[in-house]
């Protein structure tokens, strides 16, 4: 990519995990390097366990690194930070506590140094953000899948982070719903100008929300292919797009490159 400051840059970042039973390592990511713009949309794709999980764990902060670097804004990553928020696979939500609550969690582990009434008026905010305004008192389980993934969303977006990780946020939620979030985050991350590197196994998913699609490849992943998404923006409401050719060129495209490595998996080690 020819961008001249990126905020996040991978360089030759390998990450290994000790299988201390077998007493050895094991190399989940070998060599990946990455540039993501500020304000870029990044979708990973790739067969399970090919290290998507890993790769935005270490952005995060959460895994370290075996060699080589990961950076955001020029700084060495070497914990979890408010200019980083994660939206997981499955909502990790407290259940005895309201969407509100939820919601202001972040502010309970990081100090930002913001008075009480900012605090409260940006969770209003980003619940009005997720269209989840007037369930503020409501708990995890009066809501359905898709609400309380958009809590997940509001939780995640309450430190007014930069840079959004999100891991598969919506394989659990129902084709219907799940078109409706896809265009929810589409409008969020143009209306904030976030960062955002995302994970899918759909591939309709990740061309319509990327900038870029990385295939990653069976283990240890590496970067197979980088693949630019050019439709114009907003997509989701752009019935033109998924049915152009360009489209189903691109999808073909990413299919055969994510089946080969998929195909991968089931050789064994
Ligand atoms: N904490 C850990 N300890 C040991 N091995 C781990 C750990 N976390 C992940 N791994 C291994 O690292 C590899 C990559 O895992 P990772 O979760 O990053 O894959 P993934 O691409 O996110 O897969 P999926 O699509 O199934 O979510 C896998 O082989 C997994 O078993
Ligand atoms: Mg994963």
């Amino acid at each position: 990519m020819n961008n001249k400051n990126p905020i996040i840059v991978a360089n030759d970042l390998t990450i290994a995990y000790e299988l201390h039973r077998e007493r050895k390592k094991l190399v989940a990511l070998q060599d990946i390097s990455l540039e993501v713009a500020p304000g870029e949309f990044v979708v990973l794709v790739g067969p399970s366990g090919c290290g998507k999980t890993s790769f935005i764990n270490a952005i995060s902060g959460l895994v370290p690194k075996a060699s080589g670097s990961v950076t955001v804004r020029g700084q060495e990553v070497t914990g979890p930070g408010p200019d980083r928020a994660m939206v997981f696979q499955d909502y990790a939500l407290l259940p005895w506590r309201t969407v509100e609550s939820n919601v202001r969690m972040p502010f309970e582990f990081q100090d930002l140094g913001i008075s009480d009434d900012e605090k409260a008026r940006r969770v209003k905010e980003c619940l009005s953000l997720v269209d989840l305004t007037g369930f503020e008192k409501s708990f995890p389980y009066e809501l359905s899948g898709g609400m309380k993934q958009r809590v997940g969303i509001a939780r995640a977006l309450i430190t007014h982070p930069d840079i959004l990780l999100a891991d598969e946020p919506f394989a659990a939620i129902d084709a219907m719903t799940r078109e409706a979030m896809q265009a929810e985050m589409e409008r969020i991350v143009m209306e904030t100008g976030q960062t955002c590197v995302f994970i899918t196994h759909s591939i309709d998913e990740a061309i319509l929300l990327g900038d870029r699609v990385v295939v990653i490849s069976y283990r240890p992943g590496k970067v197979k292919e980088i693949v630019n998404v050019n439709f114009p923006r907003p997509r989701m409401s752009n019935s033109e797009v998924k049915t152009s050719k360009e489209y189903a060129q691109l999808r073909d495209h990413i299919w055969n490159l994510v089946k080969d490595e998929a195909s991968q998996t089931n050789r064994g080690e």
